[in-house]
């Protein structure tokens, strides 16, 4: 059995074996139902020249019969003519009239015949076919037999019914197409809304829970399955918001006994081991923070009619970061567009997103150099660092949760570059990663910009 992926292709190879069994069959039944059809009027004609000859027979006084026949039925069964022929044969099978040369029957006779009878008779070459009828004359029952050489039959008619059936299939075939083409189409049409339904749950992610297939236009045969995915996504949502809640309480109900433990290493009596732990709860801090804050983006929805000038959003991460890089004896440069650049999305979230990449890069540029944001009027800010750089094979990595080169480093989670990349999700944003002429990393974003 041939396997079909598509129902199209299936529709198209049933249907095409369905017109071929129908045209074969309908000329079949068509030339059939025409041959029987001229068949009967070569009956009935054979059948009204026996009549018509029969009354042209008369009983003469002595008890013989005699036929006279009009001029125009004597043209008709003239031996010159050969196409038509008749006979009066008594009981005994004795020929009494024939237009026939030899004076023979058309056909055998026969006592037992009912008043009508159908024959065919082979003489010679050719093939006769005709009616017998019974008539009784003068006291005396007669056969008259009236027939047509099959082979002087009106050719027109043979030609018709010899042709029928490559006619008949010539013309079923295109009606059968169109109908298949019409099939098609409506059954394309029917499965449009399945395609932008698979358009739709294309898009559906962890990112992106909250959509739902349309069940509106579905054709009611997959309705059922549409909106089972539907509940199904329903129940994913659920689970998804469950562990969502749970990370954001886990980090909240963490807050409170590390500012606790903060409070009583102030009172602590070692100082220098009160520095270290101080450290070691920052860092902590730090990673609840950013557990917290990667709890919030996934159930974060950005509202459609927000924007934010992307230049003064750049402009107030630089003024937060420039003390942490001072610090550490790197600078901060902020260039590129002079004007606003307005894009879609929340100025709080491209902070956030502008500010892990800034801490990154002074983070890994090395000391004396110049951390640069660039901010283009095309939507793109991107933070330029003189470190490393990142390595080909990490570029995915860099973007994994708690993936970090160095897991010992203090105050590294892994988190950063994962909220960066849910951020510029949210926001259709793109993101590029590269490395510097001679050391350095460039990471950039693009949002959709803003034309006033
Ligand atoms: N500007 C950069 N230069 C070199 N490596 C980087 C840079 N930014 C990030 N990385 C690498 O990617 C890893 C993941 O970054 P991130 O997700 O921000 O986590 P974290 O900064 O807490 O380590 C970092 O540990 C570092 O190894
Ligand atoms: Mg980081």
């Amino acid at each position: 059995m041939i396997r079909f992926k598509s129902i199209i292709s299936r529709i198209v190879f049933l249907h095409v074996v369905a017109v071929v069994i129908t045209s074969i069959l309908m000329s079949l039944a068509l030339s059939w139902l025409l041959s029987y059809a001229t068949n009967n009027i070569h009956n009935k004609a054979m059948q009204e020249q026996a009549v018509s000859v029969g009354e042209h027979l008369r009983a003469l006084p002595d008890g013989s019969l005699e036929l006279k026949l009009p001029q125009d039925l004597l043209g008709l069964y003239s031996q010159a003519y050969g196409r038509y022929s008749y006979a009066v044969i008594d009981r005994q099978g004795k020929v009494l009239f024939s237009s026939l040369r030899d004076q023979s029957a058309l056909f055998p006779a026969d006592a037992e015949s009912s008043d009508v009878e159908f024959l065919q008779q082979r003489r010679g070459d050719a093939t006769v076919s005709g009616a017998s009828i019974k008539k009784t004359v003068g006291g005396q029952t007669v056969w008259i037999q009236a027939g047509e050489d099959l082979a002087n039959r009106d050719v027109l008619i043979d030609d018709i019914v010899a042709d029928f059936y490559k006619n008949v299939g010539w013309i079923t075939l295109p009606i059968l197409l169109v109908l298949l083409i019409a099939d098609i189409a409506i059954f394309r049409r029917a499965l449009k809304p399945l395609r932008e339904a698979s358009e739709i749950a294309r898009d559906i992610g962890p990112a992106r829970t909250g959509l739902r297939l349309p069940t509106d236009e579905i054709p009611g045969e997959v309705r059922p399955l549409v909106s089972a995915v539907n509940q199904a996504l329903d129940r994913l949502e659920e689970g998804f918001r469950i562990q969502r809640d749970f990370t954001a309480d886990a980090a909240h109900e963490l807050r409170t006994p590390l500012s606790i433990l903060r409070t009583r290493l102030d009172i602590l009596k070692d100082e220098k081991m009160g520095q270290a732990l101080r450290q070691d709860v920052d860092g902590m801090a730090h990673i609840i923070s950013q557990l917290l804050e990667i709890a919030e983006l996934d159930a974060f929805v950005v509202d459609p009619s927000e924007k934010a000038d992307l230049r003064s959003v750049a402009a107030e991460v630089a003024e937060f970061v420039a003390p942490l890089a001072l610090a550490q004896g790197k600078d901060i440069a902020l260039l590129g567009a002079t004007e606003p650049v307005w894009v879609k999305g929340s100025p709080e979230m491209l902070n956030r997103a502008i500010r892990n990449l800034a801490e990154n890069a002074i983070n890994h540029t090395a000391p004396g150099t110049t951390v640069e944001f660039v901010v283009e009027d095309n939507g793109t800010v991107s933070v330029s660092d003189h470190g490393p750089g990142i390595a080909e094979e990490e570029r995915n990595l860099i973007f994994q949760r708690f993936w970090r080169r160095d897991r010992r480093k203090p105050g590294s989670t892994g988190l950063g570059l994962s909220i960066v990349q849910r951020i510029a999700e949210l926001h259709l944003a793109k993101i590029t990663v590269e490395n510097r002429c001679p050391t350095g990393a460039r990471f950039s974003l693009r949002f959709m910009p803003l034309r006033p």
